[in-house]
Protein backbone atom coordinates (compact mmCIF):
# COMPACT_ATOMS: atom_id res chain seq x y z
CA UNK A 1 0.00 0.00 0.00
CA UNK A 2 0.82 3.45 -0.20
CA UNK A 3 1.31 6.14 2.11
CA UNK A 4 0.72 10.06 2.04
CA UNK A 5 0.71 12.78 4.18
CA UNK A 6 -0.56 15.67 1.45
CA UNK A 7 -3.24 16.04 -1.31
CA UNK A 8 -0.44 16.05 -4.13
CA UNK A 9 0.57 12.86 -3.47
CA UNK A 10 -2.76 11.56 -2.95
CA UNK A 11 -3.29 12.63 -6.42
CA UNK A 12 -0.23 11.55 -7.79
CA UNK A 13 -1.20 7.80 -6.26
CA UNK A 14 -4.69 7.94 -7.46
CA UNK A 15 -3.67 9.22 -11.24
CA UNK A 16 -2.04 5.68 -12.26
CA UNK A 17 -5.49 4.09 -11.26
CA UNK A 18 -6.96 4.06 -14.88
CA UNK A 19 -10.48 3.70 -14.86
CA UNK A 20 -11.40 1.37 -11.82
CA UNK A 21 -13.74 2.07 -9.32
CA UNK A 22 -12.36 4.33 -6.41
CA UNK A 23 -13.40 3.55 -2.84
CA UNK A 24 -12.93 5.46 0.35
CA UNK A 25 -12.81 4.32 3.54
CA UNK A 26 -13.21 8.16 5.89
CA UNK A 27 -11.76 7.37 9.27
CA UNK A 28 -10.28 9.14 12.36
CA UNK A 29 -8.23 6.34 13.05
CA UNK A 30 -7.89 4.41 16.31
CA UNK A 31 -8.47 1.63 13.89
CA UNK A 32 -10.61 -1.54 15.02
CA UNK A 33 -12.43 -4.14 13.28
CA UNK A 34 -15.65 -2.56 12.34
CA UNK A 35 -13.12 -0.57 10.37
CA UNK A 36 -11.08 -3.24 8.88
CA UNK A 37 -14.59 -4.63 7.57
CA UNK A 38 -15.26 -1.55 5.48
CA UNK A 39 -12.50 -1.30 4.08
CA UNK A 40 -12.67 -5.42 3.64
CA UNK A 41 -15.62 -4.34 1.90
CA UNK A 42 -14.34 -1.70 -0.26
CA UNK A 43 -11.42 -3.65 -0.95
CA UNK A 44 -14.19 -6.52 -2.38
CA UNK A 45 -15.62 -3.99 -4.67
CA UNK A 46 -13.52 -1.43 -6.11
CA UNK A 47 -10.09 -1.38 -7.81
CA UNK A 48 -8.57 1.30 -6.16
CA UNK A 49 -9.39 1.92 -2.47
CA UNK A 50 -8.33 4.84 -0.50
CA UNK A 51 -8.60 5.10 3.20
CA UNK A 52 -7.81 8.63 5.50
CA UNK A 53 -7.14 8.76 9.18
CA UNK A 54 -7.39 11.98 10.20
CA UNK A 55 -8.82 13.57 13.52
CA UNK A 56 -11.16 16.04 12.40
CA UNK A 57 -11.12 19.10 14.95
CA UNK A 58 -14.50 20.76 13.36
CA UNK A 59 -16.16 17.82 14.49
CA UNK A 60 -15.15 17.90 18.49
CA UNK A 61 -17.64 20.56 20.61
CA UNK A 62 -15.76 19.49 23.43
CA UNK A 63 -12.27 20.32 23.23
CA UNK A 64 -11.51 17.57 25.97
CA UNK A 65 -12.83 15.46 24.18
CA UNK A 66 -10.69 16.46 20.91
CA UNK A 67 -7.45 15.67 22.68
CA UNK A 68 -8.00 12.69 24.62
CA UNK A 69 -8.91 10.76 21.43
CA UNK A 70 -7.43 7.86 20.63
CA UNK A 71 -4.54 8.25 17.92
CA UNK A 72 -2.40 5.13 17.37
CA UNK A 73 -1.46 5.72 13.51
CA UNK A 74 1.48 2.65 13.55
CA UNK A 75 -1.01 0.40 14.94
CA UNK A 76 -3.58 1.54 12.51
CA UNK A 77 -0.74 1.34 9.10
CA UNK A 78 0.35 -2.08 10.53
CA UNK A 79 -3.71 -2.96 10.43
CA UNK A 80 -4.20 -1.58 7.27
CA UNK A 81 -0.90 -3.52 5.44
CA UNK A 82 -2.43 -6.56 5.98
CA UNK A 83 -5.53 -5.51 3.71
CA UNK A 84 -5.01 -3.43 1.47
CA UNK A 85 -2.95 -4.06 -1.74
CA UNK A 86 -0.10 -3.02 -3.03
CA UNK A 87 -2.01 -0.68 -5.06
CA UNK A 88 -4.58 1.13 -2.47
CA UNK A 89 -3.56 4.39 -0.54
CA UNK A 90 -3.62 5.51 3.20
CA UNK A 91 -4.27 9.25 3.92
CA UNK A 92 -2.93 11.16 6.71
CA UNK A 93 -3.35 14.50 6.08
CA UNK A 94 -2.53 17.34 8.69
CA UNK A 95 -5.11 19.99 9.96
CA UNK A 96 -3.27 22.51 7.46
CA UNK A 97 -3.95 20.11 4.76
CA UNK A 98 -7.03 20.02 4.61
CA UNK A 99 -8.25 23.27 6.18
CA UNK A 100 -5.91 25.98 4.96
CA UNK A 101 -8.03 28.63 5.98
CA UNK A 102 -11.03 27.94 8.76
CA UNK A 103 -13.86 26.75 7.26
CA UNK A 104 -17.08 28.72 7.38
CA UNK A 105 -18.90 26.65 5.69
CA UNK A 106 -22.51 26.08 7.32
CA UNK A 107 -24.27 23.08 6.79
CA UNK A 108 -28.31 22.71 7.40
CA UNK A 109 -29.45 19.32 7.67
CA UNK A 110 -32.93 20.18 9.15
CA UNK A 111 -34.30 17.61 11.47
CA UNK A 112 -31.63 15.73 10.78
CA UNK A 113 -29.19 17.60 12.17
CA UNK A 114 -30.92 18.58 15.18
CA UNK A 115 -32.27 15.24 16.74
CA UNK A 116 -30.19 13.11 19.41
CA UNK A 117 -26.06 13.61 18.58
CA UNK A 118 -27.57 16.91 17.22
CA UNK A 119 -29.46 18.25 20.29
CA UNK A 120 -26.39 16.79 22.68
CA UNK A 121 -23.19 17.89 19.97
CA UNK A 122 -24.03 21.14 18.67
CA UNK A 123 -21.86 21.80 15.60
CA UNK A 124 -20.79 17.87 15.54
CA UNK A 125 -22.75 17.18 12.12
CA UNK A 126 -21.78 20.36 10.45
CA UNK A 127 -17.78 19.52 11.39
CA UNK A 128 -18.39 16.11 10.17
CA UNK A 129 -20.16 17.37 7.02
CA UNK A 130 -17.06 19.72 6.47
CA UNK A 131 -14.68 17.11 6.79
CA UNK A 132 -16.50 14.76 4.45
CA UNK A 133 -17.09 17.20 2.16
CA UNK A 134 -13.34 18.26 1.89
CA UNK A 135 -12.46 14.61 1.34
CA UNK A 136 -14.92 13.87 -1.31
CA UNK A 137 -13.57 16.65 -3.07
CA UNK A 138 -9.85 15.44 -2.61
CA UNK A 139 -10.44 12.11 -3.05
CA UNK A 140 -12.99 11.83 -5.39
CA UNK A 141 -14.80 8.39 -5.06
CA UNK A 142 -17.26 6.83 -6.56
CA UNK A 143 -18.14 4.87 -3.39
CA UNK A 144 -18.08 5.51 0.03
CA UNK A 145 -17.69 3.50 2.95
CA UNK A 146 -19.64 4.31 6.24
CA UNK A 147 -20.44 2.26 9.45
CA UNK A 148 -23.96 1.54 10.76
CA UNK A 149 -23.34 2.26 14.21
CA UNK A 150 -23.18 6.03 13.67
CA UNK A 151 -26.69 5.92 12.38
CA UNK A 152 -27.53 9.51 12.71
CA UNK A 153 -23.94 10.54 10.60
CA UNK A 154 -25.09 8.26 7.97
CA UNK A 155 -28.33 9.52 7.10
CA UNK A 156 -26.68 13.32 7.47
CA UNK A 157 -23.84 11.82 4.94
CA UNK A 158 -26.51 10.60 2.30
CA UNK A 159 -27.92 14.17 2.38
CA UNK A 160 -24.54 15.78 2.66
CA UNK A 161 -23.96 13.61 -1.04
CA UNK A 162 -27.33 14.92 -2.41
CA UNK A 163 -27.12 18.36 -0.82
CA UNK A 164 -23.53 19.18 -2.34
CA UNK A 165 -24.67 16.94 -5.73
CA UNK A 166 -21.25 15.31 -4.93
CA UNK A 167 -21.34 11.89 -7.03
CA UNK A 168 -20.59 8.96 -5.20
CA UNK A 169 -22.71 6.28 -3.74
CA UNK A 170 -23.04 6.12 0.20
CA UNK A 171 -22.96 2.59 1.57
CA UNK A 172 -23.61 2.03 5.33
CA UNK A 173 -22.42 -1.73 6.69
CA UNK A 174 -23.25 -3.62 9.82
CA UNK A 175 -21.62 -2.74 13.45
CA UNK A 176 -19.53 -4.89 14.04
CA UNK A 177 -19.59 -6.04 17.78
CA UNK A 178 -17.64 -7.64 20.28
CA UNK A 179 -18.15 -11.59 21.05
CA UNK A 180 -20.26 -9.97 24.34
CA UNK A 181 -22.29 -7.60 22.33
CA UNK A 182 -20.09 -3.84 22.95
CA UNK A 183 -20.24 -2.20 20.07
CA UNK A 184 -16.91 -1.69 18.21
CA UNK A 185 -15.51 2.05 18.80
CA UNK A 186 -12.63 3.46 19.05
CA UNK A 187 -13.50 4.81 22.45
CA UNK A 188 -14.28 1.32 23.94
CA UNK A 189 -10.26 1.76 24.42
CA UNK A 190 -10.95 5.27 26.95
CA UNK A 191 -13.31 2.50 29.09
CA UNK A 192 -11.54 1.44 32.93
CA UNK A 193 -11.63 -1.84 32.80
CA UNK A 194 -14.89 -2.61 35.20
CA UNK A 195 -17.02 -0.24 32.52
CA UNK A 196 -15.54 -2.00 29.64
CA UNK A 197 -16.58 -5.33 31.40
CA UNK A 198 -20.37 -3.67 32.13
CA UNK A 199 -20.55 -1.94 28.96
CA UNK A 200 -22.44 -4.82 27.04
CA UNK A 201 -25.59 -3.88 29.40
CA UNK A 202 -25.61 -1.38 26.60
CA UNK A 203 -26.62 -3.53 23.51
CA UNK A 204 -28.47 -6.13 25.82
CA UNK A 205 -30.76 -3.35 27.64
CA UNK A 206 -31.42 -2.06 24.37
CA UNK A 207 -32.29 -5.28 22.87
CA UNK A 208 -34.46 -6.12 25.87
CA UNK A 209 -36.60 -2.77 25.53
CA UNK A 210 -37.60 -3.73 21.83
CA UNK A 211 -40.84 -5.51 22.83
CA UNK A 212 -42.06 -2.82 25.71
CA UNK A 213 -41.79 -0.41 23.15
CA UNK A 214 -44.14 -2.72 20.39
CA UNK A 215 -46.39 -3.37 23.34
CA UNK A 216 -46.37 -0.73 25.28
CA UNK A 217 -44.69 2.41 23.77
CA UNK A 218 -41.65 4.34 23.96
CA UNK A 219 -41.37 5.82 27.45
CA UNK A 220 -42.01 2.19 29.24
CA UNK A 221 -38.92 1.02 26.98
CA UNK A 222 -36.60 3.86 27.90
CA UNK A 223 -37.61 3.56 31.55
CA UNK A 224 -36.84 -0.09 31.09
CA UNK A 225 -33.54 1.10 29.35
CA UNK A 226 -32.40 3.64 31.57
CA UNK A 227 -33.39 0.97 34.95
CA UNK A 228 -31.03 -1.30 33.71
CA UNK A 229 -28.13 1.18 32.54
CA UNK A 230 -28.78 2.79 36.47
CA UNK A 231 -27.44 -0.51 37.76
CA UNK A 232 -24.62 -0.04 37.00
CA UNK A 233 -22.04 2.10 38.77
CA UNK A 234 -21.00 5.52 36.70
CA UNK A 235 -23.17 4.64 33.79
CA UNK A 236 -25.53 7.09 32.66
CA UNK A 237 -28.29 7.71 30.05
CA UNK A 238 -28.71 10.70 27.37
CA UNK A 239 -30.94 9.70 25.20
CA UNK A 240 -32.60 6.76 24.02
CA UNK A 241 -35.15 7.18 20.97
CA UNK A 242 -36.23 5.10 18.00
CA UNK A 243 -36.70 6.70 14.66
CA UNK A 244 -36.99 5.84 10.93
CA UNK A 245 -33.65 5.84 9.63
CA UNK A 246 -34.41 7.96 6.43
CA UNK A 247 -35.62 11.34 8.23
CA UNK A 248 -34.92 10.42 11.59
CA UNK A 249 -38.74 10.89 12.59
CA UNK A 250 -39.50 9.39 16.35
CA UNK A 251 -41.96 6.95 17.08
CA UNK A 252 -43.54 6.87 20.44
CA UNK A 253 -45.64 4.04 19.83
CA UNK A 254 -45.17 1.10 17.22
CA UNK A 255 -48.67 2.21 15.48
CA UNK A 256 -46.51 5.73 14.77
CA UNK A 257 -43.77 3.55 12.52
CA UNK A 258 -44.64 3.96 9.25
CA UNK A 259 -44.83 0.86 6.76
CA UNK A 260 -41.53 0.45 4.80
CA UNK A 261 -39.56 2.10 6.55
CA UNK A 262 -36.97 0.38 9.56
CA UNK A 263 -36.40 1.95 12.89
CA UNK A 264 -33.81 1.90 15.37
CA UNK A 265 -33.58 2.20 18.90
CA UNK A 266 -30.90 4.87 19.22
CA UNK A 267 -29.07 5.36 22.71
CA UNK A 268 -26.01 7.55 23.60
CA UNK A 269 -24.19 6.76 27.52
CA UNK A 270 -21.83 8.09 29.33
CA UNK A 271 -19.54 4.98 31.15
CA UNK A 272 -17.96 7.31 33.30
CA UNK A 273 -16.44 9.91 31.14
CA UNK A 274 -16.56 8.18 28.06
CA UNK A 275 -19.89 8.94 25.47
CA UNK A 276 -20.47 5.77 23.65
CA UNK A 277 -23.69 5.42 21.05
CA UNK A 278 -25.35 2.70 19.73
CA UNK A 279 -28.35 1.14 17.60
CA UNK A 280 -30.41 -1.70 17.12
CA UNK A 281 -33.18 -2.25 14.19
CA UNK A 282 -36.31 -2.79 15.51
CA UNK A 283 -37.48 -6.29 14.31
CA UNK A 284 -40.96 -6.52 13.78
CA UNK A 285 -40.68 -10.40 13.52
O1 LIG B 1 -17.04 8.30 11.77
C1 LIG B 1 -15.92 8.87 11.82
O2 LIG B 1 -14.91 8.28 12.17
C2 LIG B 1 -15.84 10.34 11.47
O3 LIG B 1 -16.97 11.04 11.90
C3 LIG B 1 -15.57 10.60 9.97
C4 LIG B 1 -16.73 10.13 9.12
C5 LIG B 1 -14.29 9.89 9.56
C6 LIG B 1 -15.39 12.09 9.72
O4 LIG B 1 -14.34 12.61 10.47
Amino acid sequence: MNTTETIAGLRFCLSTAGKVRQGFVPTMGALHHGHIALVERAVNECGRVTVSIFVNPTQFNDKRDLDRYPRTVDRDKEMLSRVLRENDVVFLPSVMEIYPGEDKRVFDFGNLGRVMEGEYRPGHFNGVAQVVSRLFDIVKPDVAYFGEKDFQQLAVIKALAEKTGQRVEIVGCPTVRESDGLAMSSRNALLTPEHRAAAPVIYHAMLGSQNLFLEKGKEAAREFFTGKIGEVDGFRVQYYEITDDTDLVPADYASDMIKGRNYHICVAVYAGGVRLIDNVRISLE
